[in-house]
């Protein structure tokens, strides 16, 4: 039995069986968070496990557009009631299941008590049911999306190579572990134009947050400059289910193995996702 099937049933047998949840951000946007949430969601439910994307860039969500679909309901119509939780969830044929994105994500911090139960009561179900929430945030942090953030089991950074695009992830990182030191953090360099830049620009960031923010931060690798990406995107599919050979496919798949090799070792913190969203909710 490998170790990854050896989790999954020791989370089945478990009750307290719940998602690992992982929020993917960045400091500048259009440095590729969406593709890359999409295409390592979708590799990762090849390897078996039921996985939900929640786009939470609100007011630019663009799962719906990366998956080629459109939906009716969004996050905005759960956080207004008017549906519930569930059946906001879309199923892509991609093996993966997502919540759209959409305007005011700003209504969650006005949820009366009650609204706030039925959410939280929907959340608590998803939690049990899938084995990875990842988190697709917008750039920047807005209050309510740094909540979320923080309430996750982990973060992953995206930066590209460009200078003002690391100083941005940088302020990111120091603002999570600031506020969250217990936080895994990993980083994914996206858009590199050739192998030596990358893994030089990479160890160049992490040892700016060692020196300076005392923190941890994994680099799980990097993911080329590839003309197939922009292309996959005008086509509304995937990348690694449009063109599984091309340079960003193979990336993925690397980028899905360092991470699997390293949270082998990384011992799963207690707390839970929704406790966490309460906790950094009330300040
Ligand atoms: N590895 C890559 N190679 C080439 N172009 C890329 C790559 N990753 C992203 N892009 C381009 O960047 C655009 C923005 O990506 P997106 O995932 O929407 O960014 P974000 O979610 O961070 O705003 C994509 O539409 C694509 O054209
Ligand atoms: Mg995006």
């Amino acid at each position: 039995m490998s170790y990854d099937q050896a989790e999954k049933l020791r989370n089945q047998l478990s009750s307290e069986r719940t998602a690992k949840t992982i929020a993917v951000c960045s400091g500048k946007g259009g440095v590729g968070k969406s593709n890359f949430t999409v295409n390592f969601s979708i590799k990762l439910a090849q390897e078996n496990h039921k996985i939900l994307v929640f786009d939470l860039d609100v007011g630019m969500g663009n799962i719906d557009l990366l998956l080629g679909m459109q939906t009716e309901f969004s996050i905005a119509d759960v956080l207004n009631n008017r549906i519930s939780i569930r059946d906001a969830i879309v199923k892509s044929p991609y093996g993966i299941d997502y919540i759209p994105g959409g305007s005011g994500l700003h209504s969650f911090l006005e949820m009366d008590e009650h609204k706030e139960a039925i959410f939280y009561q929907g959340l608590e179900k998803l939690l049990r049911e899938y084995d990875y929430i990842l988190l697709d945030m917008g750039a920047g942090v807005t209050e309510t999306a740094l909540f979320f953030i923080l309430a996750a089991d982990e973060c992953f950074v995206v930066t590209t190579p460009e200078p003002t695009s690391i100083t941005d992830a940088y302020s990111m990182v120091k603002h999570i572990l600031s506020n969250r030191a217990d936080m895994p953090i990993y980083t994914i360099l996206n858009r590199v134009r050739n192998q030596i830049d990358g893994s030089n620009i990479l160890d160049n960031f992490h040892t700016v947050i060692h020196r300076f923010l005392d923190g941890k931060a994994q680099a799980l690798g990097f993911i080329p400059e590839d003309a197939n990406v922009m292309k996959a995107v005008m086509h509304q599919k995937p990348y690694t289910m449009l063109y599984p050979k091309t340079k960003a496919s193979k990336a993925i798949d690397l980028i899905l193995q360092a991470y699997v090799n390293q949270t082998k070792i990384l011992i799963r913190k207690p707390g839970s996702f929704i406790e966490r969203i309460k906790h950094f909710m009330k300040g």
